[in-house]
């Protein structure tokens, strides 16, 4: 089974428009060429039509970091799924632990805009992971499992064909702690058991699994080696155009 590999930045609250642009270019400099391998950022919502114009016609895709579940309507601070589409989007990170655990979304809330995005065609990436809390209680496998189950409410089996899957760790996150490459690919194979369990294995197979939670340039290859790691989702490191140009080009 092949899976191609994504290799996502998320630039979180950083980067005026101009600072966005100028990490685009290079970002999409360092991706020329590059065709066995899926490259993303994701931008600020200020900096996301101006990303999306910069990278246009590269081997760039861009993707939003949040999506509201309604198309319009009053609900302010929000943006819509047709405005991302509008402003170039193509991808959405959904669940991310800042967004749990920081802003407090919780899995309802977080399901809805999954099957949102899914809706306007806007492809999801889904993010689930444990506190270091959770791990030491032995309870990672379960509050995992939680969160995929709660999710992927009502999400098809053909719709899951456009969905990705984020391990993040919250221990791991901006922390400079990395998983070990064993703890990653323990989780990573269960998330595949789990979607084996819910829908099929063979559409287990297709899905990709990404790794997040300070990956860089010194880590990733050997993340990367362990086969169910099927890429990366990048903070700290995709903020610099060099680290993540080796990040990118991962061995
Ligand atoms: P860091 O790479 O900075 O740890 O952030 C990971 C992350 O949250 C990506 O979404």
């Amino acid at each position: 089974m092949t899976r191609t590999p994504l290799i996502a930045g998320n630039w979180k609250m950083y980067l005026n428009r101009a600072e966005a642009v100028r990490l685009a270019a290079a970002v999409a400099a360092a991706s020329d060429g590059v065709t066995d391998r899926e490259v993303i950022i994701a931008p600020a919502f200020t900096a996301l039509a101006a990303v999306a114009e910069a990278v246009r016609g590269t081997a760039v895709k861009v993707a939003a970091q949040n999506v509201a579940w309604e198309k319009e309507g009053a609900f302010t601070g929000e943006v819509s799924p047709l405005m991302l589409l509008d402003a170039g989007a193509e991808m959405v990170i959904i669940g991310h632990s800042e967004r749990r655990h920081v802003l407090g979304e919780d899995n309802a809330m977080i399901s809805r805009r999954l099957r949102a995005a899914l809706q306007h065609g806007l492809l999801p990436i889904l993010c689930v992971g444990e506190t270091l809390a959770e791990r030491e209680a032995g309870s990672t496998f379960s509050v995992v499992e939680e969160q995929l189950a709660q999710g992927l409410v009502d999400v098809t089996a053909a719709q899951m064909d456009s969905v990705a899957i984020a391990y993040e760790p919250v221990w791991a996150i901006g922390t400079g702690k990395t998983a070990s490459n064993e703890q990653a690919q323990d989780v990573h194979a269960f998330i595949r058991a789990v979607l084996s369990r819910f829908y099929e294995k063979t559409l287990a197979e297709r899905v990709r699994i990404l790794y997040g939670g300070s990956v860089k340039p010194e880590n990733v290859d050997s993340l990367m080696a362990q086969p169910d790691i099927d890429g990366v989702l990048v903070g700290g490191a995709s903020l610099n155009a060099k680290a993540f140009a080796r990040i990118i080009h991962f061995q």
